[in-house]
């Protein structure tokens, strides 16, 4: 973990601010809007009992809510990831590291992400890196170093194809991707997640993956920060204008989040852990994903833009998503989250058709 390459600083700064100049570029939905849950005009609970905690990596957590990977190795990202690391250890909710790519050669960000540990001693962190750098690797010892340095509960694997291919023209060799996991699974002792990055994952990649022996999985599907759009508008500043135009013409490409929980559960039913994340805004999108089969929701730019408000937006930010989880437990008459799955639904058009043409079984 030593050497110089500046451009990753520039590069992680660059995400952080143009997904906050844009909004996070989100064109599309997720179709969770398409999801409607059936309500209940006198649910048989006080919302006093309604209960929202649960367990991720054997560690008790207070929600089904996490911080999902953002960043860290600048001095912008030290100063993000201390916030939302404080959130994490006053809300003992999960909280995940961005990629750690950069601290394999830039032994000067190392604190960035150190301090997401730091701040939150006994809570879930997760490390970060990409199947691309995985791929290059001879051995894993510098994936032990990353782990280390955050005593990570395990590390999140992004694979994001299509973001690779805006960012550099054709430059993608993801052949051995899934025998280097492999590899790297019987290594490691952490748990591998693997996650997308807002294009999310297709049943028949998730049955691959778990008849690998995979069974952690953040779908991160369409309809939040569209990294397509982020990549191009880099692309354009820099003149290259092939990277440009083709992330324009890719930048509705991906399965959306509801789509995309609906596949992973298809597969693997009750077998493994179901992360969603890409574009949950708000408690309601949270519900309806785990109505879907979610055990766990991811929110990456909400809590990256409330962090460069105030700790003091944050919370409220955090609370509110918490609060509005509860009011759809006690409209559904759900006092635990293990029953949302049960809460009777609809799918309206397209989603529906979305379900028959893939044959997606649904319990
Ligand atoms: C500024 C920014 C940086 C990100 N960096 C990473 C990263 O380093 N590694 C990763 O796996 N995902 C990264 N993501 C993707 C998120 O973890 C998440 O999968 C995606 O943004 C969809 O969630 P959202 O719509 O809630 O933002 C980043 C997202 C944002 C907004």
């Amino acid at each position: 973990m030593n050497g110089l390459d500046p451009t990753i600083h520039q590069r992680k700064d660059e995400h952080i601010l143009i997904s906050l100049e844009n909004n996070g570029y989100t064109t599309g939905t997720t179709w969770l809007d398409l999801v409607k849950l059936i309500h209940d005009p006198l649910p048989l609970l006080d919302f006093s009992e309604i209960y929202t905690s649960t367990y991720f990596l054997k560690k008790k957590i207070s929600s089904p809510i996490f911080i999902d990977a953002l960043t860290g190795g600048t001095d912008l990202a030290y100063k993000i990831n201390l916030s939302l690391s404080k959130l994490a250890e006053r809300k003992n909710i999960p909280i995940a590291v961005g990629s750690q790519r950069i601290c394999l050669t830039n032994s000067d960000c190392l604190e960035s992400f150190k301090i997401v540990r730091k701040t939150n001693p006994t809570g879930v962190v997760l490390g970060n890196i990409g199947i691309s750098q995985i791929i290059e690797m001879k051995s894993f010892e510098n994936i032990d170093k990353i782990i280390s340095l955050i005593d990570a509960d395990g590390i999140c694997i992004h694979l994001n194809p299509l973001q690779e291919l805006i960012q550099k023209k054709g430059n993608l060799h993801l052949k051995q991707g899934i025998e280097k996991l492999i590899q790297l699974q019987d290594y490691l002792k952490v748990p591998i997640i693997l996650k997308e990055v807002g294009a999310g994952m297709s049943k028949e990649f998730i049955l691959r993956a778990f008849n690998q022996g995979f069974n952690l999985f953040n779908v991160s599907g369409f309809g939040g920060t569209n990294f397509t759009l982020i990549e191009s508008d880099r692309a354009k500043k820099k003149h290259e204008i092939i990277n440009y135009y083709s992330g324009q013409t890719f930048a509705h490409w991906g399965i959306p989040t509801a789509a995309s929980i609906l596949e992973a559960k298809s597969v693997l039913q009750d077998k493994a852990y179901l992360i969603a994340s890409g574009g949950i805004r708000t408690g309601l999108d949270v519900g309806k994903c785990l109505s879907l089969g979610a055990n766990l929701c991811g929110l990456a730019f909400p809590f990256l833009k409330y962090a460069q408000q105030s700790e003091n937006a944050l919370e409220d930010f955090f609370d509110k998503l918490l609060y509005e989880l509860q009011i759809l437990m006690a409209l559904s008459g759900t006092k635990e989250l293990s029953q949302i799955q049960n809460i009777p639904k609809v799918l309206l058009p397209p989603l529906d058709i979305w379900v028959k043409q893939r044959n997606l079984f649904l319990k």
